[in-house]
This record gives C-alpha cells, sequence and structure tokens, in this order.
C-alpha cells in the first residue's frame, strides 16, 4: 500500500515541506508537487527526492497547445518526474504529442518514461457544477469516460479521477489502465472543497491503483499519524 499513496505536498513554504518529507520519510513513498511545492522547490526537488527514495508526481496538469505541452512533458521528464499530469480536454493531438515527447526525452537521458496521466473532470466539481461550468447536457460520468479513453488512444497510461468514477472507467477502458484518485476522505478528515468523495478503504475496494492525499495529511496535528491511519485503513481493505 506504500507504493499506492501519494501525498500532496500542498505548500509553498519550503521548511514545511523539508519537515513533511523528512517526517514522513519511512512511511510514504510518493510525494506530488503542484504549483505550490514546485514554485517552492523548482527543479532541483528531483535528485532530493530521489536521493531520499522517493518518487515524484508533477502534477501542473498542463493544458496548453501540443507544442507547449510537449516541451512541458519534455523538460519534467528530462529532469526526472516519476508521474506527470494534463488535461484531458487539451485533446487527443496534445496528449499524444506529450507522450511522443516524454518518450524521446526519456531515451535521451537513458531513464524510465514517467507515468502518464490525463486529468478527466475535477474531484470538485459536481453533476450541477459540471453542467453550469461546461454548457454540456451531457451526464458527468459520461464525460469522465470519454475524456478517459481518449487519453488511452492518446497513448496515456491513465487518469486522474474520482473514486466514484473507477467502475464504469475499467469496464471502458480495461484493468491495466491506471487510475489514480484524489477526493480521498477518511471519516475523521474534512471535506472542504472536494465533491465526489470516498475514504480511503472504499478507493482501494473500487479498484484505484493510486490516491492523493493532501489536507488529511498536512492539516492533522499528526500529519505521520494521519498518515499511518490512511496506510492502515488501505491495508485492511
Ligand atoms: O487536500 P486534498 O486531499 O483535497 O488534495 C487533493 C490533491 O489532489 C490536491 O493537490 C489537488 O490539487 C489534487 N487534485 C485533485 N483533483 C484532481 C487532480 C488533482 O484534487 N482532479
Amino acid at each position: 500500500m506504500k507504493n499506492r499513496l501519494i501525498v500532496a505536498l500542498d505548500t509553498d513554504d519550503g521548511e514545511e515541506i523539508d519537515w513533511l518529507s523528512a517526517t514522513l520519510a519511512e512511511t510514504v513513498r510518493w510525494f506530488k508537487m503542484g504549483f505550490q511545492a514546485f514554485s517552492a522547490l523548482g527543479v532541483e526537488a528531483f535528485p532530493w527526492f530521489k536521493q531520499n527514495g522517493h518518487k515524484v508526481f508533477v502534477d501542473l496538469k498542463f493544458h496548453d497547445i501540443p507544442n507547449t505541452v510537449a516541451r512541458d512533458v519534455g523538460m519534467m521528464t528530462k529532469h526526472g518526474a516519476n508521474m506527470i499530469n494534463m488535461h484531458a480536454a487539451g485533446g487527443l493531438e496534445m496528449m499524444q504529442t506529450a507522450r511522443n515527447s516524454a518518450d524521446d526525452a526519456a531515451y535521451k537521458a537513458d531513464i524510465p518514461r514517467p507515468i502518464l496521466l490525463g486529468v478527466t473532470i475535477l474531484t470538485s466539481i459536481d453533476e450541477t457544477g459540471f453542467q453550469r461550468n461546461f454548457g454540456s447536457e451531457r451526464q458527468l460520468t459520461k464525460q469522465v469516460v470519454y475524456l478517459a479513453q481518449l487519453a488511452q488512444e492518446a497513448g496515456l497510461d491513465g487518469v486522474v479521477a474520482s473514486p466514484l468514477e473507477i467502475e464504469p472507467i475499467r469496464k471502458a477502458c480495461g484493468d491495466r489502465f491506471l487510475i489514480v484518485t484524489p477526493g480521498i476522505r477518511p471519516e475523521w478528515a474534512e471535506t472542504g472543497d472536494q465533491r465526489r468523495i470516498t475514504t480511503p478503504a472504499e478507493a482501494i475496494n473500487r479498484g484505484a491503483d493510486y490516491i492523493v492525499v493532501g489536507r488529511p495529511i498536512l492539516e492533522a496535528d499528526d500529519p505521520l499519524e494521519a498518515a499511518g491511519m490512511i496506510l492502515d485503513e488501505m491495508r485492511g481493505a
């Protein structure tokens, strides 16, 4: 389970990141850097995490023209990211070009290609929010599955989606397609702005490959204890 929990380092405070990663070093293998952590640490984070035996998910959710995203993904690959995501809504060509760029960069640097993920619909958006924001009559789950199939066709390894959508994605994309789920809330944690959520155990039972947890660990009085409780819950699932 240690390989399947990703802790979101959602802070731009370098000292807090130092403290958190040191505190969680033995318990957690994967850390996620979004814009906040990336702005604090920059690309020096990659060798630093690596030397401590950790893996890094670069959650910068790229969404731009194919040429730009290809360069972004190639650069992150070269620096040693282990997992990178982009918005599937950026389109088939954007995702295909990104995949080719990651292949090239990994080959040139003689390193394994990072896991590439498409972000489907953010877990903070519910059905009403989806229809309002996207002007779509389609059901949210149908759009998630559509984007997952597009990501698969483009050669990505998987998607970021809500744990509530694992089953329809599996049906459409098969067992080998990775599903990474944020929107995880243990019974004892605050929901915050997340909407399409489950507990860690339920996400594992539904078949998530990785779960992403931020605030329930970062905002806990004792983050190490919180991470341990989440891992125990995952193991017991
Ligand atoms: O604090 P919390 O557990 O809600 O953090 C979830 C993390 O996952 C955040 O860093 C958020 O940016 C990220 N994320 C998400 N939904 C997505 C993709 C990433 O919540 N679809």
